[in-house]
């Protein structure tokens, strides 16, 4: 997979480097690029915002130097996705259908946000798609940006050590948070580790497992158990 972004703060993806994705990238499975949106302005002083047209506080990307750096790094086949506060909730479903793209191109708006006109462009050349990490502000899509792209990463074929993993997490096939899990030693500050689990009783374990996903779920999450699609009619996911 190809992942180019585009930012003005290009050094924020330097992270990546240090994480999983730095050893698919080593690995060759993935390619990440980032560019700096000021490399496509003209003027001395790179200016990549501008005042917003009908008033308001704050400051909006100029649509020049995103039109050029879109027409430099996407290609036919890319998919752009920006981030902002006011996209649809990116979820794992979204990560899943990503990771089957061969090229994905990310737009990091800062400020108020991007010129509308920009959006509305690409979309008649590529897939666009405007998501949100949830309902909150960050000052910029480079931190939303670093977490698709490890969402997205993740579930390439051949990135996970035990993609076992994959199946058995919060957000997975069943639709439920992940259950609580527990390693040696047994016994810690007074606290131990749930009998059932040091039984060897799979079946057991199976069960207590999807009973805690569920409990933890229904408390946290209850939009999750209101999905028609997925989850929670019993059998956890090492359930026969
Ligand atoms: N940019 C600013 N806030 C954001 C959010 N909540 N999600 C994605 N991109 C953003």
């Amino acid at each position: 997979m190809r992942i180019d972004v585009v930012s003005i703060f290009p050094a924020y993806l330097d992270a990546l480097d240090l994480s999983l994705a730095g050893r698919a990238r080593a690995s060759g499975l993935l390619q990440v690029q980032a560019h700096d949106l000021r490399d496509f302005t003209h003027d001395r002083h790179r200016t990549v915002d501008d005042t917003p047209y009908g008033g308001g506080a704050g400051m909006v990307m100029r649509p020049e130097p995103w039109g050029e750096a879109l027409d430099a790094v996407a290609g036919d086949d890319a998919v752009v996705i920006v981030p902002t506060p006011s996209g649809r909730p990116f979820t794992q479903r979204d990560a899943e259908r990503l990771a089957l793209e061969q090229h994905l191109v990310l737009a990091c708006g800062r400020y108020e946000g991007i010129d509308q006109r920009v959006i509305d462009h690409a979309s008649t050349r590529w897939r666009v798609e405007e998501i949100s990490l949830g309902d909150f502000v960050l000052n910029g899509g480079e931190v939303a940006a670093l977490a698709v792209i490890e969402a997205v990463v993740r579930l390439l074929p051949g990135f996970m050590g035990n993609p076992r993993s994959l199946q058995e997490e919060s957000h997975g096939p069943d639709g439920l948070l992940e259950y609580p899990v527990y390693t040696k030693p047994a016994v810690w500050r007074g606290l131990e580790v749930p009998e059932v689990l040091r039984s060897g009783d799979h079946g057991a374990i199976a069960r207590w497992r999807h009973d805690r996903a569920l409990e933890r779920t229904a408390e946290r999450r209850p939009d999750l158990l209101e999905r028609p699609d997925d989850h929670a009619d019993g059998g956890g996911p090492e359930a026969p």
